[in-house]
């Protein structure tokens, strides 16, 4: 049984206020793009394993999401261990949900795969335990996402005309390969009294520059310089709308033509997606 986990990237993101609980409410929208892993299960065995291709081949199994989610399935619906094979697109540490992805794909997977017959509701319960954006991934529909980022509304938006460029440097200017969303969500200071991104995403996409606020831009622009020249670079070649996905290090640019046009080096990750 296989599948493809898709990534997303966040029209917007505000961070309201921090919580009790640690965690931060915000409100952003989501949509699925279609860079994506492959994710299959092939079949039961003594233990859970997941052959791994493209990066992170010598992570230990157990701190995969793919693993969290068969082992909340184990201990909850008593599922077999299973062998999986899991080819890796989407880039880590990007801000596009590539192993939340492949946690909301596992749990589908594995409820066709047992029979389980547990309804999309439950499986999204199932997500948010192991991911603020994990239950996003259930049904990778454009939503508007609330609370942690965990209570989904869905909306109705089509950006099927635009090539959507996703650019990541390989390297940060510090030396690590992405960035830690939690040292993210440190840097940014709370705020709630502004114009909902609801209100924003529901204005013109050519009216979206400087009005669509990714609240995260501000302290990693001034951390990481890098990623200011990925943001005008996008402009520069044509992009309607351009902004920094998530919490980074990923950043897309919505284009009208097809192809665009762009320049960057080997260091940088360059995908051209469309919206799914
Ligand atoms: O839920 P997830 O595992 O993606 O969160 C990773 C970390 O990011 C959390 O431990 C928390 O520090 C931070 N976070 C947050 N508010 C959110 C989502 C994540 O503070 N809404």
């Amino acid at each position: 049984m296989l599948c493809f986990p898709k990534a997303k990237i966040n029209l917007g993101l505000q961070v309201l206020r921090k919580r009790p609980d640690g965690y931060h409410d915000i409100e952003t929208v989501m949509v699925p793009v279609s860079l994506h892993d492959a994710l299959e299960v092939t079949k039961t065995a003594p233990r859970t394993d997941i052959r791994m291709y493209g990066t992170d081949l010598f992570v230990p199994v157990e701190q995969n999401l793919v693993f969290k989610a068969w082992k909340l399935l184990a201990d909850r619906h008593k599922i077999k261990p299973v062998i999986f094979h899991l080819a890796k697109s989407i880039p880590a540490g990007a801000g596009m949900g590539g192993g939340s992805s492949d946690a909301a794909a596992t749990f589908v997977l594995l409820n066709n795969f047992f029979r389980l017959e547990l309804s999309n509701d439950v499986l999204k319960t199932y997500a948010a335990e192991l991911g603020s954006d994990c239950a996003f991934f259930i049904d990778s529909k454009p939503a508007l996402a609330q609370g942690r980022g965990e209570i989904l509304k869905s909306i109705e938006l089509d950006l099927s005309n635009y090539a959507i460029a996703i650019v990541k440097p390989l390297k940060m200017s510090d030396g690590q390969t992405g960035i830690s969303t939690p040292v993210a969500y440190s840097l940014v200071k709370p705020d709630v009294a502004r114009i909902p991104v609801s209100e924003v995403i529901s204005l013109p996409v050519s009216e979206w520059r400087n009005r669509l606020i990714n609240d995260f831009e501000k302290p990693i622009l001034q951390k990481y310089p890098e990623i200011v020249g990925i943001i005008s670079k996008l402009y520069n070649a044509g992009a309607v709308y351009a902004a920094m996905s998530g919490s980074g290090s990923a950043c897309f640019g919505l284009f009208e033509t097809k192809n665009p046009t762009l320049n960057f080096s080997r260091d940088f990750f360059v995908h051209i997606a469309k919206m799914q």
